[in-house]
């Protein structure tokens, strides 16, 4: 294969990987297309409740399409909602004005490949009128933590309502958000077919799983990621390298590969390394000598 195909395979690879990740425009359940993104922001709810001779102020910090900002440096760092979180919970207790944090956590979120899953309910080709947004958070004592915001579409409500709180029990934050966002997208009515209709096939495999939830998960973020990161790197690498060959060492032709000699070699390295490894691992290499 040529340099600039294998480039190109790399390059399309990582692309199809990312895509896998949680897109808040084009998410997805039961074989309908949402698009979330004028939520992606963050919002608070607050409650205030009397604990003589203490107040104590719950929050929840949530975000449905993408990691918390981190808080000020200001807000000492144990006291910081968790890297990562996509919903925190964080108690205050005051007595006498002077606050106390006593609790924080996240409820959705602990690491960077975590993403939400969303189920939906759909009756043939009907679109869904509500759907489940699903994220587990860190686990506390014996408690899995997770947040549940069950979607309902409402026309007649603005994206910037806020969702409403339903419980906060054995660690499981219930939310409702009734928002035009969480309607489906579609030809059929008004949103100027910006969305598709559900593919036939999408809605008889949904049909055909009895009319339970149905899920659409994506996974492999951490490798993606990765993967990206790696693919970028070197590109980023090869391009640099070669503009600084032109520009100051004002090489031509092949001598503008950075490292030229290095990625020659390349290729036996690689060969070396797979064959130590399959010695040492085939018990053909013992107590560390090799067979000459
Ligand atoms: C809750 O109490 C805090 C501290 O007194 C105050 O700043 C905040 O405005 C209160 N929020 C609500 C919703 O009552
Ligand atoms: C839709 O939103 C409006 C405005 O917030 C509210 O009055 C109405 O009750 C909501 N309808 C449903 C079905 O939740």
């Amino acid at each position: 294969m040529r340099p600039y195909r294998a480039l190109a395979v790399l390059v399309s690879t990582a692309l199809g990987f990312t895509s896998a990740a949680f897109d808040c425009k084009k998410a997805q359940a039961a074989g309908f297309e949402f698009d979330l993104s004028p939520l992606a922001r963050d919002v608070y709810l607050v409650h205030n409740q009397t604990t003589h001779p203490t107040m104590t102020s719950t929050k929840y910090a949530i975000n449905p399409c993408a990691p918390l900002k981190a808080e000020p440096d200001s807000v000492p760092k144990i006291d910081r909602c968790p890297e990562n979180a996509w919903v925190c919970r964080s108690v205050t207790n005051y007595k006498e004005d002077k606050p106390r944090v006593t609790e924080v956590n996240a409820v959705a979120g602990i690491s960077k490949s975590d993403q939400p899953t969303l189920q939906a309910t759909a009756s043939g080709s009907e679109k869904p009128k509500e759907f489940l947004w699903k994220m587990t958070g860190v686990p506390v004592d014996s408690d899995k933590w997770a947040t549940e915001i069950k979607f309902i579409c409402n026309k007649s409500a603005k994206n910037d309502d806020l969702p409403k709180l339903v419980a906060f029990k054995d660690g499981l934050l219930e939310l409702e958000w009734s928002v035009p966002a969480a309607c489906a997208l579609g030809d059929s009515d008004d949103d100027n077919g910006k969305g598709k209709a559900p593919k036939d096939d999408d809605k008889d495999k949904n049909k055909n799983k009895d009319g339970g939830g149905k899920s659409n998960e994506s996974s492999g973020g951490f490798f993606s990621t990765v993967f990206t990161l790696l693919a970028s790197g070197f590109i980023l690498y090869f391009v640099l390298g070669v503009m600084y060959r032109y520009l100051v060492v004002r090489a031509s032709g092949l001598d503008l590969i950075p490292n030229r000699s290095f990625w020659r070699e390349f290729p036996y390295l690689c060969a070396d390394f797979a064959q130590h490894i399959w010695e040492t691992v085939s018990g053909r290499r013992r107590g560390g000598y090799s067979v000459v």
